[in-house]
């Protein structure tokens, strides 16, 4: 044999082999997942209230959270008003400092009184903030106060920052000579940034100073609003575009026994006026919250105010005559049940009725004469059991009398299943209520294995909120229970199975929403804070691109003539934006490989040649976003191209893959 002709078999048998190893890796690991999208066809609609947020005053979620108030306890209403102060170099004996009781009839019951004279000592006192104040070098805080000067010539407030070390880093004077009660208002500038710092209040001159509502706020709260709500915190819920915003809760709607429980009449008018009220995730038996009360400062009135900023629609949550079942489960007699009934009127009034009506003139006087054009109410949060039903019948009736287009949420309990579920399953179907508060806190494999969950439910009743949920890897409310990867991806993969069935599922809320790193009651939370920072969870950013990318329509997109559910790993759901002209897929790698799709675009439409690829994924199930590392998993953009209508891609191990694609 010839040398050339040795090199062209070898050559030969260099291809046959090559070919064959080819065709084995191609049989041992799997052709590519052929997968059909019908967008021509568009199933259902889906409700632009689809994907939403639910905000509980849990956590230090509202007072030491969103509202923006720093100093805890201004108005001396704790049960002990010195909580929250302290008292440097003070003289106890002396009692220069003291505290009225203005009479029960008042909501502001107390306001302070200190006696100025050589005996007194040091005349100060230092609030310690919400686990201290945050403040930042260069911004600015507006202190207010009420007082009065009943028996002096003139008295000045000396106001400072104190860092954690005691260093001032911020101060202003106020001079006082009026003898009637009045507002005082000072801008003081940081000069240095203490996530743990507090506030000095130091009292010079002769004489007696009555004073409440020692109050201070960064002048830059969101949108600028004067004493208003937090910017980083508001932001990051403004940018998952909520289609609705379920508030003030959960549990602390119903109170651990009724006279506890939320009244939303207490929450409006002036915030000084507003009643102070012990926080149902006050509990001095497990982490630590014994100091948790409702100021009410963020009340019903800034909650519609920010459903409007945010652009979700707002479902308040009223009390329906029982307190938490968890708890007391105290009731209100049936016959004593009006004015929870009442109130529920009421509100709708508030929210939407004219300026010349009781409650619709309370709105305008508050500053918003135009309706905010409420469309929902739940009536109850997590009830269960016959006493429900009987209560919810008087609600659903009055209300749908009074007011037939409001929208009515029903609950089904605080269980997914069981027999309180099945039960309350079978008495809703008596009753009229348009939307049904479904909630669960499982295991990521719950999620996994309730992806059909939604496919048999009936489609001629009521449809259905998943007013709470989230994915726990541990113990729930422990502090193991953390933010994972792991869980996201399941919540992700679950949500898939929800949004094939929005045409019963018309909305859905992870939960709980916020949470303080130093005072909370509760994990897994959607966002976490300290008292200067915040961050999204892995959960987060989930829940944002679901939100953003919700679409209007359904899409088919099935493999083998089957929805994604699980086969490989996959799961999957397709929406169509008719107003964008945009396909929106979302598609969950559970597994540990990657995935290769050829997904067919089924259309007659043009389609742009580009699809935008969004990604988050990480091969680590426990990995999470922190404080100190809050985009440690975050998503990642990038551009495939398209075939003609065909979109050849791999989806990674343990990933949430969102494409969109432009037809025009
Ligand atoms: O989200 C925390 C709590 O969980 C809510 O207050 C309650 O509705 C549920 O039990």
């Amino acid at each position: 044999m010839t040398l050339n002709k040795k090199i062209m078999k070898t050559n030969i048998y260099r291809l046959i082999l090559l070919t064959s190893v080819l065709f084995f890796t191609k049989i041992s690991f799997g052709q590519d997942i052929k997968i059909n999208v019908d967008v021509d066809n568009p199933v259902f609609e889906i409700q632009p209230t689809m994907w939403g947020l639910f905000f509980e005053d849990i956590n230090f979620a509202a007072d030491g959270g969103l509202y923006a108030e720093l100093i805890k306890n201004r108005s001396f209403e704790f049960p002990n008003p010195k909580t929250g102060w302290e008292f440097p170099g003070q003289n106890f004996f002396m009692s220069n400092l003291l505290f009225i009781n203005r009479g029960e009839e008042f909501n502001n019951q107390r306001y302070a009184r200190m006696e100025l004279d050589e005996a007194s000592g040091e005349s100060s006192m230092v609030n310690t903030g919400f686990r201290g104040i945050g403040i930042k070098e260069g911004d600015e805080y507006r202190f207010s106060i009420l007082a009065s000067i009943p028996e002096a010539e003139e008295i000045a407030i000396h106001v400072e920052l104190l860092d954690s070390n005691d260093e001032t880093i911020g101060k202003t004077t106020i001079n006082l000579k009026d003898k009637d009660w009045k507002e005082y208002e000072a801008i003081v500038t940081a000069d240095k940034t203490d996530p743990k710092s507090k506030l000095k209040l130091s009292f010079e001159g002769k004489g007696t100073i009555e004073f409440d509502m020692v109050s201070l706020f960064p002048v830059n709260t969101w949108g600028k609003r004067e004493n208003g709500l937090r910017a980083d915190l508001v932001q990051l819920l403004a940018d998952m575009k909520p289609g609705f915003f379920r508030f003030p809760g959960g549990c602390i709607v119903e109170g651990r026994d009724l006279s506890k429980r939320y009244q939303w009449k207490q929450t409006i008018g002036n915030v000084e006026d507003r009643k102070l009220n012990i926080n149902r995730w006050n509990d001095e038996n497990s982490r630590a919250t014994p100091d948790y009360y409702q100021s009410y400062g963020l009340g019903f009135y800034e909650y519609f105010l920010l459903s409007e900023d945010i652009g979700a629609e707002p479902l308040p949550v009223i009390n329906c005559g029982m307190a938490c079942q968890f708890n007391t489960g105290e009731l209100v007699s049936l016959e004593n049940l009006d004015p929870y009934v009442q109130d529920a009127l009421d509100l709708i009034e508030f929210a939407n009725g004219p300026v010349n009506s009781e409650w619709g003139k309370i709105r305008a006087e508050m500053g918003h004469p135009q309706p905010f054009n409420m469309k929902y109410i739940g009536v109850g949060n997590e009830q269960w059991g016959a006493q429900y039903f009987e209560r919810y019948a008087i609600f659903e009736k009055t209300i749908n009398e009074k007011y037939p287009d409001i929208k009515i949420v029903s609950t089904s309990g605080p269980m997914s299943s069981g027999p309180f579920f099945d039960y309350a399953e079978k008495e809703l179907k008596k009753y009229n209520a348009d939307l049904v508060d479904e909630h669960y806190y499982s295991s990521p494999q719950w999620f996994y294995d309730n992806i059909s969950r939604y496919d048999d439910y009936e489609r001629n009743t009521y449809k259905i909120f998943v007013g709470e949920f989230a994915a726990s890897s541990h113990q729930m409310a422990s502090p193991e229970n953390k933010n994972t990867w792991g869980c996201a991806l399941a919540e992700a993969a679950f949500m898939t199975g929800l949004e094939r069935n929005a045409d019963v599922v018309y909305m859905a809320s992870y939960a709980p929403l916020l949470a303080h790193v130093d005072a909370w009651q509760w994990t897994p939370d959607l966002i976490w804070f300290d008292n200067l920072t915040s961050y999204g969870t892995v959960s987060y950013y989930v829940q944002k691109l679901y939100s953003v990318n919700k679409g209007t329509h359904l899409l088919n997109m099935l493999t083998d003539g089957e929805p994604l559910k699980g086969s490989d790993g996959l799961y999957a759901s397709a929406a169509l934006d008719k107003e964008k002209n945009e396909i929106i897929l979302k598609i969950v790698n559970s597994s540990d490989t990657k995935q290769d799709l050829d997904i067919a675009l089924k259309t007659k439409k043009r389609l742009e040649s580009n699809a935008q690829i969004t990604v988050l994924s990480s091969t680590d199930l426990e990995a999470m976003n922190t404080l100190e590392n809050s985009d440690n998993i975050i998503p990642t953009e990038s551009v495939a191209s398209l075939n003609k209508k065909n979109l050849k891609i791999n989806v990674s191990p343990y990933s949430f893959t969102l494409i969109k694609i432009k037809s025009n």
